[in-house]
């Protein structure tokens, strides 16, 4: 393990993305029965898969009936990504969640899922958990799910597309809202957290 300093930029997701790198994880069972336990959706929503890779798990929702915005800092992800298939309901574009320009996309309060998965510890994960709860409709969720290591700053030499949070950190996350459920998934964790109680209907 190494400690992680820099940041990385577009072109060096672009490169393991064209080189096949498994750098999107894909959506196994055991994480789709407790994301279908915690997060209750109705016909229709509106989810943003932040940081979407290759678009595997928005694919779903798609397929559920929501529209989805997948938004990625890699232009090269975003093109395979639209080859697998894009729909009305289905957009995909090109987004650092770290720049300062937020894209009219992104208005407050006009999603009612937010999805981050592996990407939190690439992100100015503060700032960010200040634009989700902006960008969620009353109601809304967000669903993190993240890779915890007990060494900070932990990367694996051979992969440095998987980065995780400590423990602490990922308590950190949960810090101020209401409602927070959280399950494991081997060495990772699920986070489903919201401001407000989870609608029944
Ligand atoms: C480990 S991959 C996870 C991909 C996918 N979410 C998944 O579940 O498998 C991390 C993703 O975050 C994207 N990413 C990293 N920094 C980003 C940023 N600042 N803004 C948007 N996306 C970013 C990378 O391009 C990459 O696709």
């Amino acid at each position: 393990m190494k400690t992680i300093t820099r940041r990385l930029g577009p072109a060096q997701w672009d490169t393991w993305y064209r080189e096949g790198r498994a750098v999107d994880r894909s959506v196994t069972d055991a994480e789709a029965d407790r994301f279908l336990r915690h997060v209750s959706l109705s016909a229709g929503s509106s989810v943003l898969d932040v940081g979407c890779g290759l678009g595997s798990f928005s694919r779903q929702f798609f397929r559920w009936g929501h529209n989805v915005l997948e938004l990625e800092i890699s232009p090269a992800a975003v093109e395979i990504a639209q080859r697998r298939g894009t729909q009305e309901r289905l957009r995909y574009g090109v987004h650092d969640f770290d720049a300062s320009a937020v894209p009219t996309t992104l208005q407050s309060g006009s999603f009612d899922l937010n999805v981050c998965r592996n990407v939190l510890p690439f992100l100015d994960h503060q700032r960010f958990m200040v634009d989700a709860r902006r960008r969620l409709r009353p109601g809304g969720q967000l669903y993190v799910l993240v890779r915890v290591w007990s060494e900070r700053g932990g990367e694996p030499d051979d992969k440095p597309w998987q980065r995780g949070f400590t423990e602490e950190e990922v308590q950190d996350l949960q810090n101020g809202w209401a409602e927070q459920e959280r399950c494991w998934l081997g060495r990772h964790t699920a986070l489903f957290v919201s401001d407000e109680r989870r609608r029944t209907d």
